[in-house]
Parts: C-alpha cells; sequence; structure tokens
C-alpha cells in the first residue's frame, strides 16, 4: 500500500536539464517506478543519449530538444508530450546554470543569463504545464532550487545564483498556494554540494573542496542518485497533502 503511492506507472513527466547531471538522475528516477518521461534539454548529443540509455533499459522516454528561455520552445516541448504520451501528469523544473563572479563585477548579460534560465525560464516552464495540469485537474511541479537560496555560499561569489534560487523558494510557495484549488502541487528541492561529474574536479580542489567539505556535517558532497527518492515522493501520490515547500537535501550543510 505504501509502496503503491510513490509508483508513477502510467504518468508522464517532463525533466528539464535531463540531458545529464542531476537531470539525468531524476529521469532514471522516473522512469524506474514507471513513469515515461520526456526529456528536455538544450543540448541534443545529451539529450539523445539519455532518451536511448532509457529506452534501452525498457522504458517510454523522449528527448525534445529545448531552450526553457524561450517560450516558443517550452509550447513546443508541452505539444511534443501530448502528442507523444497523449498526458502530462508532473514536470521537474531541473535545468540551471552558475556563474561565479564578485558581485560588483556581474556583467548585466551574466545575470540576465543566469535570471533566465534558473527563475524566468523556470516560471515560464510552470506557466506552460501549469496551464495544462490546471485544465486536467491534477498535477505535481518540482522545482530544483539549491542551498544557496538559503545561505550564501563560500569562498565563491555567486550572487545571481543565489538570488535566483531564492526566488525559485518564493515562486515555489506563491505557485502552491494559487493552484492548490485546481489539484494543482509544487514543491522544490533545495540540494546542498553535489557530486556530480562536472563538479568532481571542484571537490579535489583545496580551494574549493578544502572549504565545502569541512562545512558539511557529514564530511562528503552528496550522490546524485541519493536525491532521485525525494524527486519521486513530491512527483508522486506519496505527498498529496504537501504543497508550498522547498525540502533541503544538503548533507547537514545549512544546519551550521
Ligand atoms: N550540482 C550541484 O551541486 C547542485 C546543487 C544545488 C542545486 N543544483 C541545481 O540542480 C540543477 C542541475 O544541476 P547540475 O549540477 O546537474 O547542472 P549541469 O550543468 O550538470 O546540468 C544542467 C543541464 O541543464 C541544461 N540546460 C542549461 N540551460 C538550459 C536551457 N536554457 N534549457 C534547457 N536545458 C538547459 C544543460 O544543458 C545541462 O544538461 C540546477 O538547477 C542546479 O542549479 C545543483
Amino acid at each position: 500500500m505504501i509502496l503503491e503511492q510513490f509508483s508513477l506507472k502510467d504518468r508522464v513527466g517532463i525533466v528539464t536539464g535531463g540531458g545529464r547531471g542531476l537531470g539525468k538522475v531524476f529521469c532514471e528516477a522516473y522512469a524506474d517506478v514507471g513513469a515515461a518521461v520526456v526529456v528536455a534539454e538544450t543540448n541534443p548529443d545529451t539529450g539523445r543519449q539519455t532518451e536511448t540509455e532509457l529506452r534501452e533499459a525498457g522504458h517510454r522516454a523522449l528527448f525534445v530538444e529545448t531552450d526553457v528561455t524561450e517560450r516558443a520552445s517550452i509550447q513546443a516541448l508541452v505539444e511534443a508530450a501530448l502528442k507523444e504520451f497523449g498526458r502530462i501528469d508532473f514536470l521537474m523544473n531541473n535545468a540551471g546554470i552558475v556563474k561565479w563572479c564578485p558581485a560588483e563585477d556581474v556583467t548585466e548579460a551574466d545575470w540576465h543569463a543566469v535570471m533566465d534560465v534558473n527563475l524566468n525560464g523556470l516560471f515560464f516552464c510552470c506557466q506552460e504545464v501549469g496551464r495544462h495540469l490546471i485544465a486536467q485537474k491534477s498535477g505535481a511541479i518540482v522545482n530544483i532550487a539549491s542551498m544557496s537560496g538559503f545561505i550564501a555560499n563560500k569562498p565563491q561569489a555567486q550572487a545571481s545564483y543565489n538570488a535566483s534560487k531564492a526566488a525559485v523558494i518564493h515562486l515555489t510557495r506563491s505557485l502552491a498556494a494559487e493552484w492548490a484549488p485546481h489539484n494543482v502541487r509544487v514543491n522544490a528541492i533545495a540540494p546542498g554540494y553535489m557530486g556530480t561529474d562536472m563538479a568532481r574536479p571542484f571537490f579535489e580542489d583545496p580551494e574549493y573542496g578544502g572549504v565545502w567539505i569541512p562545512s558539511i556535517p557529514m564530511n562528503r558532497p552528496g550522490r546524485p542518485e541519493e536525491l532521485g527518492p525525494l524527486a519521486v515522493y513530491l512527483a508522486a501520490d506519496a505527498s498529496s497533502y504537501m504543497t508550498g515547500h522547498t525540502v533541503v537535501i544538503d548533507g547537514g550543510y545549512c544546519a551550521w
């Protein structure tokens, strides 16, 4: 009974930025519990690779080349998902970028680039998919925020990223409040430092890893797959009375 509530069998979900890193892990987690997964990704090589791997493992998957900063691209994504699978049940907003730079030197172009993907793109994905979920009177949205929405990281300077993720946390509350009457839930995950392939060199660098790791009570980066069960929980009926919240998974970083 309990485990059935974690099943996404016959459900269809979209994962933005699903080509690599955490997004790929979310695609695999959702497929593992029975969902058909739409991999929405700007990079056609990694996006198609994720689609291929999911299909080879016996799952239903579709890659749709998508740029979340372009509204027309998001609309085409929704159309493609509906054409292929006939329904959309959940959206995982994972696509995100970071730019390190002292705040006093951040260019307008870089500030807008971070906001365009992390906040504006995420919102327009919520809006386009949300309209569909509202019409069908059911659905779940899972936004990827970051512990950086609660704390300012050290030693790297990343004000634009931190501000964008704090905005995602409050946008999550706002959308949850507006869309609860439509039976559409909106929650978020705030990961701490995760040991993706891209991040690994930084953990080995004393300038960064040497500061980050001792700041984590569990004394290690997270493994990407340690986020999968929470991503499933928030998209599935298991979390049916939960909306508007952001769950932190950070090995205890924010506790110190
Ligand atoms: N890795 C970490 O330690 C960590 C910690 C906290 C939060 N996060 C968040 O998790 C998410 C994934 O991070 P990651 O480390 O896997 O990053 P990543 O750079 O490895 O992967 C991000 C993916 O998003 C795609 N993408 C970028 N811009 C896009 C756009 N405009 N449209 C569609 N796709 C786009 C990229 O092509 C890439 O495949 C991000 O939102 C990030 O801020 C990561």
